[in-house]
Protein backbone atom coordinates (compact mmCIF):
# COMPACT_ATOMS: atom_id res chain seq x y z
CA UNK A 1 0.00 0.00 0.00
CA UNK A 2 1.55 3.74 -1.38
CA UNK A 3 1.61 6.07 1.19
CA UNK A 4 1.11 9.42 -1.14
CA UNK A 5 0.39 11.84 1.80
CA UNK A 6 3.68 13.85 1.35
CA UNK A 7 3.36 15.97 4.47
CA UNK A 8 2.80 12.38 6.47
CA UNK A 9 5.96 10.83 4.67
CA UNK A 10 8.65 13.25 5.37
CA UNK A 11 7.33 14.71 8.47
CA UNK A 12 6.68 11.69 10.52
CA UNK A 13 9.56 9.79 8.89
CA UNK A 14 12.09 8.98 12.24
CA UNK A 15 14.70 6.77 13.10
CA UNK A 16 13.31 3.21 13.29
CA UNK A 17 15.35 0.85 15.15
CA UNK A 18 12.96 -2.09 15.91
CA UNK A 19 11.32 -3.88 13.19
CA UNK A 20 8.80 -7.00 12.46
CA UNK A 21 11.31 -9.47 11.73
CA UNK A 22 8.18 -12.05 9.62
CA UNK A 23 8.00 -9.05 6.84
CA UNK A 24 10.60 -9.53 3.94
CA UNK A 25 10.82 -6.80 1.41
CA UNK A 26 10.34 -8.73 -2.56
CA UNK A 27 13.39 -7.88 -5.07
CA UNK A 28 11.10 -6.52 -7.24
CA UNK A 29 10.33 -3.85 -5.11
CA UNK A 30 13.59 -3.10 -4.25
CA UNK A 31 14.11 -2.64 -8.13
CA UNK A 32 10.91 -0.29 -8.25
CA UNK A 33 12.34 1.75 -5.51
CA UNK A 34 15.73 2.13 -6.64
CA UNK A 35 13.94 3.50 -9.97
CA UNK A 36 12.43 5.83 -7.77
CA UNK A 37 15.21 7.07 -6.05
CA UNK A 38 17.68 7.53 -8.78
CA UNK A 39 16.05 10.72 -9.86
CA UNK A 40 17.63 12.22 -6.95
CA UNK A 41 20.21 14.84 -8.41
CA UNK A 42 23.77 14.59 -8.46
CA UNK A 43 26.62 16.90 -9.54
CA UNK A 44 26.44 17.01 -13.39
CA UNK A 45 24.28 14.36 -13.25
CA UNK A 46 27.15 12.11 -12.75
CA UNK A 47 24.84 9.54 -10.47
CA UNK A 48 28.10 8.35 -8.51
CA UNK A 49 25.92 6.12 -6.15
CA UNK A 50 26.47 2.33 -5.80
CA UNK A 51 23.62 0.41 -3.34
CA UNK A 52 24.86 -2.94 -1.86
CA UNK A 53 21.32 -4.32 -0.56
CA UNK A 54 21.87 -6.98 2.22
CA UNK A 55 18.43 -8.84 2.01
CA UNK A 56 19.53 -12.36 3.20
CA UNK A 57 20.34 -13.49 7.00
CA UNK A 58 23.73 -14.38 5.62
CA UNK A 59 23.99 -11.45 4.13
CA UNK A 60 22.62 -8.71 6.82
CA UNK A 61 25.29 -10.95 9.28
CA UNK A 62 28.07 -9.96 6.95
CA UNK A 63 27.33 -6.06 7.41
CA UNK A 64 26.68 -6.71 11.19
CA UNK A 65 30.09 -7.96 11.61
CA UNK A 66 30.90 -4.20 10.72
CA UNK A 67 28.42 -2.29 12.65
CA UNK A 68 29.20 -1.32 15.98
CA UNK A 69 27.29 -3.11 18.74
CA UNK A 70 24.97 -0.47 19.48
CA UNK A 71 23.53 -1.07 16.49
CA UNK A 72 22.17 -4.88 17.19
CA UNK A 73 18.32 -4.32 17.43
CA UNK A 74 17.77 -2.87 13.90
CA UNK A 75 19.89 -5.46 12.71
CA UNK A 76 18.57 -8.58 14.11
CA UNK A 77 15.38 -6.93 12.97
CA UNK A 78 15.22 -5.46 9.63
CA UNK A 79 14.32 -6.83 6.17
CA UNK A 80 17.33 -5.50 4.84
CA UNK A 81 20.17 -2.96 4.82
CA UNK A 82 21.00 -1.04 1.83
CA UNK A 83 24.50 -0.09 2.36
CA UNK A 84 24.97 3.42 0.74
CA UNK A 85 28.69 3.68 -1.30
CA UNK A 86 29.99 7.18 -3.30
CA UNK A 87 31.59 6.08 -6.30
CA UNK A 88 34.60 8.65 -6.19
CA UNK A 89 35.67 8.05 -10.14
CA UNK A 90 32.44 8.74 -11.57
CA UNK A 91 33.85 11.93 -13.20
CA UNK A 92 35.26 9.04 -15.40
CA UNK A 93 32.00 8.65 -17.65
CA UNK A 94 31.49 12.42 -17.49
CA UNK A 95 32.84 12.27 -21.43
CA UNK A 96 30.21 9.40 -22.13
CA UNK A 97 27.43 10.53 -19.75
CA UNK A 98 27.34 14.07 -21.68
CA UNK A 99 27.74 12.86 -25.64
CA UNK A 100 24.78 10.47 -24.61
CA UNK A 101 22.73 13.80 -23.69
CA UNK A 102 24.13 15.05 -26.73
CA UNK A 103 23.10 12.39 -28.92
CA UNK A 104 19.51 11.81 -26.99
CA UNK A 105 19.06 15.68 -28.35
CA UNK A 106 19.00 16.88 -24.86
CA UNK A 107 21.33 19.75 -24.99
CA UNK A 108 23.08 21.32 -28.03
CA UNK A 109 26.49 20.44 -29.47
CA UNK A 110 27.39 24.36 -28.18
CA UNK A 111 26.39 23.36 -24.49
CA UNK A 112 28.07 19.57 -25.04
CA UNK A 113 31.15 21.40 -26.09
CA UNK A 114 30.95 23.66 -22.70
CA UNK A 115 30.56 21.27 -20.39
CA UNK A 116 33.03 19.30 -21.49
CA UNK A 117 35.36 22.43 -22.12
CA UNK A 118 34.64 23.50 -18.37
CA UNK A 119 33.48 21.04 -15.61
CA UNK A 120 35.15 17.85 -16.74
CA UNK A 121 38.69 19.24 -16.22
CA UNK A 122 37.79 20.78 -13.32
CA UNK A 123 36.97 17.24 -12.37
CA UNK A 124 40.36 15.52 -13.99
CA UNK A 125 42.44 18.23 -11.95
CA UNK A 126 40.89 18.29 -8.99
CA UNK A 127 41.99 16.23 -5.94
CA UNK A 128 40.70 12.78 -4.67
CA UNK A 129 39.18 14.86 -1.86
CA UNK A 130 36.99 16.92 -4.07
CA UNK A 131 35.74 14.79 -6.31
CA UNK A 132 35.24 12.25 -2.76
CA UNK A 133 33.33 14.97 -1.57
CA UNK A 134 31.20 15.71 -4.84
CA UNK A 135 30.27 11.95 -4.89
CA UNK A 136 29.52 11.82 -0.84
CA UNK A 137 27.18 14.99 -1.40
CA UNK A 138 25.05 13.88 -4.27
CA UNK A 139 24.90 10.30 -2.17
CA UNK A 140 23.63 12.10 0.38
CA UNK A 141 20.66 13.03 -1.51
CA UNK A 142 20.09 9.77 -3.00
CA UNK A 143 20.22 8.55 0.44
CA UNK A 144 17.18 10.98 1.79
CA UNK A 145 15.33 10.11 -1.67
CA UNK A 146 15.85 6.58 -0.92
CA UNK A 147 14.30 6.86 2.83
CA UNK A 148 11.78 8.50 1.61
CA UNK A 149 10.48 7.02 -1.22
CA UNK A 150 10.62 3.96 1.74
CA UNK A 151 8.01 5.63 3.57
CA UNK A 152 5.98 5.69 0.33
CA UNK A 153 6.14 2.21 0.08
CA UNK A 154 4.83 2.12 3.67
CA UNK A 155 8.53 0.99 5.43
CA UNK A 156 10.39 2.76 7.57
CA UNK A 157 14.33 3.55 7.95
CA UNK A 158 17.10 4.29 10.05
CA UNK A 159 20.31 5.59 8.53
CA UNK A 160 23.47 4.29 10.01
CA UNK A 161 26.98 5.49 10.11
CA UNK A 162 28.04 4.21 13.25
CA UNK A 163 30.47 1.15 11.76
CA UNK A 164 33.96 0.42 10.88
CA UNK A 165 34.28 2.32 7.62
CA UNK A 166 37.32 0.61 6.98
CA UNK A 167 36.30 -3.24 6.71
CA UNK A 168 32.97 -1.57 4.57
CA UNK A 169 33.75 -1.76 0.53
CA UNK A 170 35.92 -5.42 0.66
CA UNK A 171 32.84 -7.11 2.45
CA UNK A 172 30.97 -6.37 -1.06
CA UNK A 173 34.18 -7.08 -3.16
CA UNK A 174 34.72 -3.21 -4.34
CA UNK A 175 37.61 -1.50 -4.69
CA UNK A 176 38.21 0.55 -1.11
CA UNK A 177 39.74 3.87 -2.34
CA UNK A 178 36.89 4.35 -5.23
CA UNK A 179 33.98 3.08 -3.49
CA UNK A 180 33.25 5.72 -0.23
CA UNK A 181 30.83 4.18 2.41
CA UNK A 182 28.36 7.01 3.06
CA UNK A 183 25.86 5.64 5.40
CA UNK A 184 23.68 2.29 5.71
CA UNK A 185 20.17 2.29 5.70
CA UNK A 186 18.41 -0.49 7.26
CA UNK A 187 15.30 -1.02 6.31
CA UNK A 188 11.73 -2.84 7.36
CA UNK A 189 7.81 -2.84 8.75
CA UNK A 190 8.30 -0.84 11.78
CA UNK A 191 7.57 -2.78 15.50
CA UNK A 192 7.97 0.20 17.33
CA UNK A 193 5.79 0.93 20.45
CA UNK A 194 5.21 3.86 22.19
CA UNK A 195 8.24 3.20 24.85
CA UNK A 196 10.42 1.68 22.01
CA UNK A 197 10.11 4.53 19.96
CA UNK A 198 12.88 6.89 20.15
CA UNK A 199 11.86 10.54 20.19
CA UNK A 200 14.05 13.72 18.85
CA UNK A 201 13.79 17.21 18.68
CA UNK A 202 15.29 20.18 16.62
CA UNK A 203 16.63 23.53 17.16
CA UNK A 204 13.90 26.10 16.52
CA UNK A 205 13.85 26.84 12.72
CA UNK A 206 14.40 30.37 13.52
CA UNK A 207 17.84 29.47 14.92
CA UNK A 208 18.95 28.16 11.85
CA UNK A 209 18.43 30.17 9.18
CA UNK A 210 19.07 33.98 8.59
CA UNK A 211 18.42 36.17 5.71
CA UNK A 212 21.81 37.39 3.96
CA UNK A 213 22.83 40.94 3.55
C1 LIG B 1 24.66 10.12 8.83
C2 LIG B 1 23.81 9.53 9.95
C3 LIG B 1 24.33 8.51 10.73
C4 LIG B 1 23.54 7.92 11.72
N1 LIG B 1 24.04 6.85 12.42
C5 LIG B 1 23.24 6.20 13.29
C6 LIG B 1 23.68 5.00 13.94
O1 LIG B 1 24.78 4.53 13.74
N2 LIG B 1 22.80 4.38 14.78
C7 LIG B 1 21.55 4.88 15.04
O2 LIG B 1 20.82 4.26 15.80
N3 LIG B 1 21.12 6.01 14.44
C8 LIG B 1 21.91 6.67 13.57
N4 LIG B 1 21.47 7.81 12.93
C9 LIG B 1 20.09 8.30 13.19
C10 LIG B 1 20.09 9.59 14.00
O3 LIG B 1 20.39 9.30 15.34
C11 LIG B 1 18.71 10.22 13.85
O4 LIG B 1 18.47 10.53 12.49
C12 LIG B 1 18.56 11.51 14.67
O5 LIG B 1 18.69 11.24 16.04
C13 LIG B 1 17.20 12.17 14.42
O6 LIG B 1 16.15 11.26 14.70
P1 LIG B 1 15.09 10.84 13.62
O7 LIG B 1 15.83 10.17 12.46
O8 LIG B 1 14.20 9.85 14.32
O9 LIG B 1 14.37 12.04 13.14
C14 LIG B 1 22.23 8.41 11.97
C15 LIG B 1 21.73 9.45 11.17
C16 LIG B 1 22.49 9.98 10.16
C17 LIG B 1 21.91 11.06 9.28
Amino acid sequence: MRNNDFNDVVQNRHSVRHFDKSVKIPRSEFKEMFEETVTAPSGCNLQGWHFEVADTPETIAKVKKYMLRFNDPQMDSCAAVVQVFADVYAYKKYRENWSKEYETGNITKEKLDEVLRTFLPSYENGTYYSCAIDSIRSCSLAAMQFMLVARNHGYDTNPIAGYDESKIARTFNLEPKRYLPVMAIVIGKSNETEETMAKTTRYPAETVYHFAE
